[in-house]
């Protein structure tokens, strides 16, 4: 190498893209190294806490694969899984041919479809504050941005609706829905649903109607959003990741609702689908497995995830110092800290990690303010080892409370 060659510049957009999820690993590897243990409560994926993919979806994969389906599939995806996307929408009310499913390398690669077809550089997109990261990092990549609404912990964690309207400008393109939510675990009433169509109504904007937890509710699946208007302009999205126990292997769909004024959207999707060839393609046979077969693994898993709910509220609340709204759906909770003045959610969640070895996220990383003293807590864990766990979290909240 020359004495002159100097590093490779960086493209400025990856200044701009966060996910705390994964970029605190990081700090946790810096305490492993320097001998203590770490409990990874960042990660939402069931299968490191023992939750095992349903046997049937594993054989219809490998099936696929000595069935020599290992070749590129159809860029949408493989007809019988848009199909039995679009029967599994239909059974939930929502009324969307196959020709506008696609099948996408999980969610998140749906998300980075819709977004960087629809939203150009520079303009905006309704996010809700706290929000599943991946949002904000998809419009750091494409050049847009982030317009945070509130969801208020003093309500459920429900949106704030006048906040959403006091937002929208000529630039605003999409409102991103994720119920039920990844962070705080809440669902909306049917009346705020309605009202989030009618402000995307009135203001020409695209819904991204995210419900990968949409079968987690603890009491029982939550209905699609589409279903309450056929004709309004909702992209809906789910996945094999959470709810049928699966996340590596990257197998989602999406369904670009039925009015014509979506038209261009589900062309722009296809084109830059097209690019990227495909997704995995003996996963997308678990997809037709999934929604055609046995579900009676989530009625289990649902119990586990309410017990896990319960104990993590009647724990968090118990602290003193710490509030936390209960879940009522997924894996995660959202408590808050009072933090002493002049101390951020990061330096609750580093000193967490440090002294006692729990991995959690700061509130900071899905978009609420460091001040605020929210974090979020994967509870997947068994019950027994939440519960030591939160001892931990105890000892270390009333330590760096009265430092
Ligand atoms: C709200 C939400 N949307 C999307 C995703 C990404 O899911 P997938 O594995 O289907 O890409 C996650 C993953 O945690 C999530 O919590």
């Amino acid at each position: 190498m020359s004495a002159t060659a100097s590093a490779i510049r960086t493209a400025k957009r990856v200044d701009r893209f966060t996910y705390a999820i994964r970029n605190i690993v990081v700090e946790a590897k810096n305490v492993e190294a320097a001998g203590k243990a770490v409990r990874y409560l960042n990660i939402g994926d069931p299968n490191q806490f023992g939750f095992l993919t349903p046997p049937h979806l594993i054989e219809a994969v490998v099936k696929a694969m000595r069935d020599g389906h290992n070749g590129y599939t159809p860029s949408p995806g493989i007809a019988e899984a848009r199909e039995a996307a679009a029967a599994d929408f239909a059974a939930r009310g929502v009324d969307v041919g196959a020709d506008r499913v696609l099948i996408t390398s999980g969610t998140s690669e749906g998300i980075e479809l819709a977004l960087t077809g629809i939203v150009d550089d520079g303009e905006e997109v309704l996010v809700p504050s706290p929000t599943y990261p991946l949002y904000t990092a998809v419009l750091a990549k494409i050049g847009a941005l982030p317009a945070y609404y509130r969801t208020d912990h003093t309500n459920h964690w429900l949106p704030d609706l006048d906040h959403i309207r006091s937002l929208i400008t000529a630039k605003t393109r999409a409102l991103v829905v994720i119920d039920p939510n990844n962070p705080t675990g809440a669902i909306y009433p049917e009346a705020t649903r309605r009202a989030l169509i009618e402000i995307a109504e009135a203001h020409g904007l695209v819904i991204l109607a995210d419900e990968v937890y949409g079968d987690l509710s603890y009491d029982g699946a939550v209905p699609a959003m589409a279903a309450l208007d056929n004709d309004a302009p909702i992209i809906s999205y789910s996945s094999l990741s959470k709810a049928y126990l699966a996340p590596g292997w990257r197998a989602g769909w999406m369904a670009v609702g039925s009015s014509p004024r979506l038209d261009p959207a589900l062309a722009a999707i296809k084109k830059l689908a097209d690019g990227r060839l495909c997704s995995p393609g003996p996963m997308q046979y678990a997809v037709t497995a999934a929604l055609t077969g046995d579900r009676s693994h989530q009625a289990v898993f649902r119990r586990e995830l309410r017990e896990r709910a319960e104990l993590t509220t009647r724990r968090m609340n118990a602290i003193p110092g710490i509030s936390c709204v209960a879940p009522r759906s997924a894996f995660y909770a959202m408590p808050k800290v009072e933090l002493p003045p002049g101390k951020t959610d990061v330096d609750y969640v580093l000193g967490l990690l440090r002294s006692k070895g729990v991995l959690c996220v700061y509130g900071s990383g899905f978009g609420t303010a460091p001040e605020d003293g929210f974090f979020r807590i994967v509870f997947l864990a068994s019950p027994r080892e939440l519960d030591a766990i939160y001892d931990d979290v105890e000892a270390f909240t009333t330590e760096f409370r009265s430092a």
